[in-house]
């Protein structure tokens, strides 16, 4: 269905005619003084020079013609030529009944829905999960619910890192702990033990470990080279064990991604492409788009427009070994071959722009994609510690997502026991579900390009910008919505009536924003717009129940239409709280 400002546009527009003047003038904006109205119209001062007339003049006849309308209550002209507006309560609540009647609440299904491949998450295999793999998990997980809540057919691949020196360096240092094994006998031809010869706990050892020494001692360095090289190259035991590292390590991202409430559709990884990339470079080399340069192999991508630096894209280092842009280009043909997407994002890091925008050139340069496939980054920025500086633990160290998770949930139990009676076992649980909004929320709510600064005492408040703030709001329409059906009452969205006081209707005028905030967030893939329009929400939701007595109205009728719009208000905050990827307890 219409948003609401188009149809107060299109009003608006008829009025302007009808008194002799352009329609384009007619453009109608929310009010940005809500003291004096709840919408505004600027166009009688945009038309004063074509009219060589005074705009308050304008604003008069603009003014007149909408005496009778059904849809503005007001259209009160104001010095020097505003149209502050209001609207009609009638016209609000049908308009809402309408939103209540339609699937989605009156968001359309695109006429072409698009295919988008989301790549997002992106965890190194044998490296713990960590602060900085956060946000793009974040981020990643609530894009895909707002395109999918659009209409649109998305794939979320995690792309994990699994095909460079990270995995040398464990498989070093495996060797240099366990020479004997097997798999660093190269006269072997029997089967490799199903077992791995090491447990997760001992891989988060080893790859911290295996990284500070090849800093320091050039022959462990060396060492790990080679084992790259070899277990890229398809040697048996290297091929082996680096089977074995993927299959401890995805179980456990699966575990902590799952415990954030994100999932991905496909788990493939850097390594998925690794044997089609001598194709795709002899497509390259054939098509003249590649050409050697000091022994490797490069695209340019170079635009005459280019006011930065922009260096070739590197196809192949000149030991002939494959890089991350590699597997990211073999990635892209992939993907084109298999799903034909529409488009694909990114949501990576914001300092991997340039990187990108090399990937993107090169990818358009060779044909990779075709020339309306769309090819996006969303980078992000840090998210900081009080010190502005990146997050670490208390001791400097580099802080395990798992950990994050649980001291977070620690202190939202804390705050859950402080300031109500609730069974252990129950606050326990709730903790877990309010945590996730507070770290998601915590992140969602600032523009995503943005560094911020985590503060757990912040983001586990139930007051203010936060997320427990907003499931608190819909724990408490669902308790009162409990009650209403304890007293034998029945709840139907139908009963919504027009607004009686102006609270009620501050409340319905930010649920009739809805449409326009899912078209922004979505065009933008921009949750925080999302968090924005549900802060507003709930705040009118909690200006509205103070003012209001809801189960204590003796009208029936009355009381009908005050429980629809909660039901109302109570499924917009869980749809947008969807949309973010976190959901509700039913108390706390
Ligand atoms: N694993 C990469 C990193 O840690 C992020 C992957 C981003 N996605 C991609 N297609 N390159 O920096």
């Amino acid at each position: 269905m219409k948003k609401i400002i188009d149809l107060l546009t299109e009003e608006m527009q008829d009025a302007f005619e009808a008194a002799g003047y352009e329609r384009s003038l007619g453009r109608v904006t929310l009010s940005n003084r809500p003291d004096l109205c709840e919408y505004q119209c600027n166009g009688a001062m945009a038309g004063a020079k074509q009219y060589h007339k005074a705009p308050i003049l304008i604003a008069n006849d603009v003014a007149a013609r909408l005496k009778d309308s059904a849809i503005f209550k007001e259209a009160v002209p104001a010095a020097p030529g505003f149209l502050n507006l209001k609207v009609s309560e009638a016209f609000l609540a049908g308009y809402l009944r309408q939103m209540a009647g339609s699937p989605k609440f009156g968001v359309e299904d695109p006429a072409h829905p698009e295919t988008i491949i989301l790549d997002y998450g992106g965890a190194t295999v044998a490296k713990t999960l960590h602060v900085g793999h956060l946000r793009s998990a974040i981020i990643g997980e609530s894009i895909k619910q707002i395109l999918r809540f659009a209409g649109h057919r998305v794939i979320g691949d995690v792309h994990l890192g699994d095909w460079g020196l990270p995995l040398g360096l464990v498989i070093a240092g495996i060797k240099e702990e366990q020479p004997d094994l097997v798999y660093f006998d190269e006269a072997y031809e029997g089967e490799y033990p199903a077992e791995a010869p090491f447990t997760m706990a001992e891989l988060e050892q080893l790859y911290p470990a295996a990284s500070a020494r090849s800093k320091t001692d050039a022959d462990f360095r060396a060492s790990a080279l080679d084992a790259t090289y070899k277990f890229q190259s398809g040697v048996r035991g290297y091929r082996a064990l680096w089977q074995h590292i993927i299959n401890v390590s995805v179980p456990a991202l699966q575990k902590t991604y799952g415990n954030l409430d994100v999932s991905f559709e496909l788990w493939n990884g850097e390594s998925s492409v690794h044997d089609q990339i001598p194709d795709m470079v002899s497509y390259m080399k054939e098509n003249g788009y590649a050409y050697e340069s000091e022994g490797a192999l490069i695209v340019d991508v170079k635009q005459d427009a280019d006011a930065k630096e922009m260096p070739p894209c590197m196809i192949l280092k000149s030991d002939g070994a494959s890089l991350y842009s590699t597997t990211d280009l073999a990635t892209i043909r992939e993907r084109m071959r298999l799903y034909h997407p529409d488009e694909i994002v990114y949501v990576v890091d914001k300092r991997q722009e340039l990187y990108f925008e090399q990937v993107f050139r090169c990818a358009r340069k060779t044909r990779l994609v075709e020339e309306d496939t769309k090819l996006r980054f969303i980078g992000f920025g840090t998210m900081n510690g009080k010190d502005g500086k990146p997050f670490k633990t208390r001791e400097g160290g580099v802080m395990r997502l798992e950990d994050l998770v649980r001291d977070t949930t620690k202190e939202m139990y804390r705050k859950i026991l402080e300031g109500r009676d609730m069974p252990d076992e129950e606050a326990r649980k709730v903790a877990e579900i309010v945590a996730v909004s507070a770290l998601k929320y915590g992140d969602l709510s600032n523009q995503a390009s943005k560094d911020y600064v985590f503060d757990v005492e912040r983001f586990t408040s139930f007051e203010g910008d936060t997320g427990p703030y907003i499931l608190y709001t819909i724990v408490r329409i669902k308790s009162i919505l409990a009650k209403y059906a304890e007293q034998g009452g029945v709840a139907d969205k139908g009963d919504l009536s027009e607004a009686v006081n102006d609270s009620e209707k501050a409340l319905m005028l930010q649920i009739a924003q809805f449409l326009t905030m899912v078209e922004g967030a979505c065009a933008e893939l921009a949750p925080h717009k999302v968090c924005a329009y549900l802060y507003d929400l709930a705040n009118a939701f909690n200006h509205f129940y103070h003012e209001t007595r809801i189960l204590s109205e003796e009208e029936e009728g009355k009381k009908k239409g005050l429980i629809a719009l909660l039901v109302f208000t109570k499924e917009i905050l869980e749809t947008c709280i969807s949309l973010l990827a976190f959901s509700a307890p039913d108390k706390m």
